[in-house]
C-alpha cells in the first residue's frame, strides 16, 4: 500500500491490518489472500463476490441471503448501518455515519483486498 494513501486515512482502518494493533486488539477481518477468518470472514476478493461466499466461514443466513454482489457502490451503503442494510447479521459494527469516511472505507478496501 502507498505511503500517501496510508497518511489519508483514520487510524480505525488500520485496526483491520496493521500489525501494530494485532497484539492489543482482537481482528475481525483480514484482507489478504489466503488469509484465514477471525471473527469475521476474509474479506480478499469480496469486490464481485455475492454476500456469504467467503470460504469456510459459518456466515448467519441473513448474511448469504441478501444476496448482493458487493461492489463499490454495495460496500459504500452497507457500512452507513450494516445492521440496517442486512437485518439479522451478526456484524458487530455501529457503522459510519460520514460519507467522507465510507468512502475511504471503500478505496481501502479496494486497494487491500484486490
Ligand atoms: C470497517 C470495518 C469493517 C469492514 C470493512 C467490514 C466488512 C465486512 C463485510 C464486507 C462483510 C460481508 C462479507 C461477505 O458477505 O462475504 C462482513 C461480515 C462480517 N463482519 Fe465485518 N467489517 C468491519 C467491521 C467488523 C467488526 C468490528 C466486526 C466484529 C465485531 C465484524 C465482524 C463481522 C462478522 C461476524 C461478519 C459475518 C456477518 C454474518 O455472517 O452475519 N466486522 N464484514
Amino acid at each position: 500500500m502507498h505511503l500517501s494513501l496510508r497518511s489519508a486515512l483514520p487510524t480505525w482502518l488500520f485496526k483491520l491490518q496493521d500489525p501494530r494493533f494485532k497484539t492489543r486488539r482482537a481482528q475481525y477481518h483480514t484482507l489478504g489472500a489466503g488469509e484465514p477468518n477471525k471473527v469475521g470472514p476474509n474479506l480478499h476478493g469480496i469486490f464481485g463476490r455475492k454476500s456469504g461466499q467467503a470460504e469456510g466461514y459459518s456466515y448467519t443466513t441473513a448474511n448469504v441471503n441478501k444476496g448482493v454482489t458487493w461492489d463499490g457502490t454495495a460496500l459504500f451503503e452497507y457500512h452507513e448501518n450494516p445492521k440496517k442494510y442486512i437485518p439479522g447479521t451478526k456484524m458487530a459494527f455501529a457503522g459510519l455515519k460520514r460519507e467522507k469516511d465510507r468512502n475511504d472505507l471503500v478505496t481501502y478496501l479496494k486497494e487491500a483486498t484486490t
